[in-house]
């Protein structure tokens, strides 16, 4: 698909800045990145400002609580060796809204990118039925340690056709899982990817958990994306601030999935965080800004000094333009 030259950023964020009307938006589905960066210098736009894109000023899609199955795992269970957690993934073909206005024909588990949290505690028996509904050939990959036979590479699944993954859940940790069929960067950065979140015997302290998968989608097909964002929809989290306590530790699984660029990252305003790299163990970097390739995962821990909006958003500046930035809301 050719592409308008000469879209300025300009353009693109006049575009995208006020409230939605009836502006179409399908002039930012087609802007791609060279067209970014070739009017990328000096142009200053008042609605570029970071503070102006909250709340109703942020263009997302959705509703108020569309995210919420992704932004809020599943509660922890205690440890229970050989406890079986069961879940069903279902791979369908689904149009999903990215930007405001901007429709993508993305693979999904369960119908949304990224996919449904899997949980479980370590040394539990995790049955995952995948059944494929899709139109291409899928698999299941999780990482953690597992039988070979059960590692979704070698037990392509046809559409149409089925497969129970069946192992222990070990080590404790935040990991992901994706489809490992090839193409493989295809059928990653069509949207096949989800969250895997091993508890540890001994249970993490009580906190506000919240699940961030960083992702972007290629809407014009030139192999770069257009739009990012975690969890999904671009500027989802602008336009709705996850609401959360100053007095209780916010922890975030947070995972890298995106294709096509080689690092992601996590930067947060107004305050430090504990990262730990995997989640498989206690030690920490005490920082406010994390970086992760495809595939690197890692928790997060905040404990809000202060009330108010904060932001986070990807400190490559250009994600965050183009959907990779929200803000919490931290009250007493
Ligand atoms: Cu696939
Ligand atoms: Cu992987």
């Amino acid at each position: 698909m050719s592409k308008p030259r000469g879209l300025s950023r300009r353009q693109l964020i006049a575009g995208v800045a006020p409230v939605v009307a009836a502006a179409p938006f399908a002039g930012i589905a087609l802007a791609g990145r060279r067209e970014l960066e070739a009017t990328h210098m000096g142009t200053e736009h008042p609605a570029m400002g970071h503070a102006a894109m909250i709340g109703e000023a942020a263009p997302a899609p959705g509703g108020p609580n569309d995210l919420d199955a992704v932004t809020y795992p599943p509660a922890a269970l205690p440890h229970q060796p050989g406890r079986v957690r069961e879940y069903t993934l279902l791979a369908q073909d689904t149009e999903i809204e990215v930007a405001k206005g901007v429709f993508y024909p993305a693979w999904t588990y369960n119908g949304t990118a990224p996919g449904p949290v899997i949980r479980a505690t370590e040394d539990d028996i995790l049955r995952v039925e995948f059944r494929n509904g899709g139109g291409h050939p899928h698999t299941i990959h999780f990482h953690g340690i597992h039988p070979a036979n059960m590692d979704g590479v070698f037990e392509i699944v046809e559409p149409g056709g089925s497969f129970t993954y069946e192992f222990p859940a070990r080590p404790y940790g935040m990991h992901l899982y994706h489809c490992h069929a090839t193409p493989l960067k295809k059928h990653i950065h069509k949207g096949l990817y989800g969250a895997f979140i091993i508890d540890p015997p001994e249970p993490r302290p009580p906190a506000q958990e919240l699940v961030m998968v960083m992702n972007a989608f290629d809407t014009d097909g030139d192999g770069e994306n257009n739009f990012y964002a975690v969890n999904g929809p671009a500027f989802y989290y602008a336009r709705y601030p996850i609401k959360v306590k100053r007095s209780q530790t916010v922890r975030i699984y947070l995972a890298n999935l995106t294709e096509f660029d080689q690092i992601n990252s996590f930067h947060l305003h107004g305050d430090f965080f504990r990262y730990y790299p995997t989640g498989t163990s206690d030690t920490f970097e005490y920082t406010d800004t994390v970086m992760l390739c495809q595939g690197q995962r890692g928790i997060i821990e905040i404990d809000f000094a202060n009330t108010g909006n904060f932001m986070f958003h990807a400190h490559q500046s250009e994600f965050a333009e183009l959907g990779w930035m929200g803000f919490f809301e931290v009250s007493d």
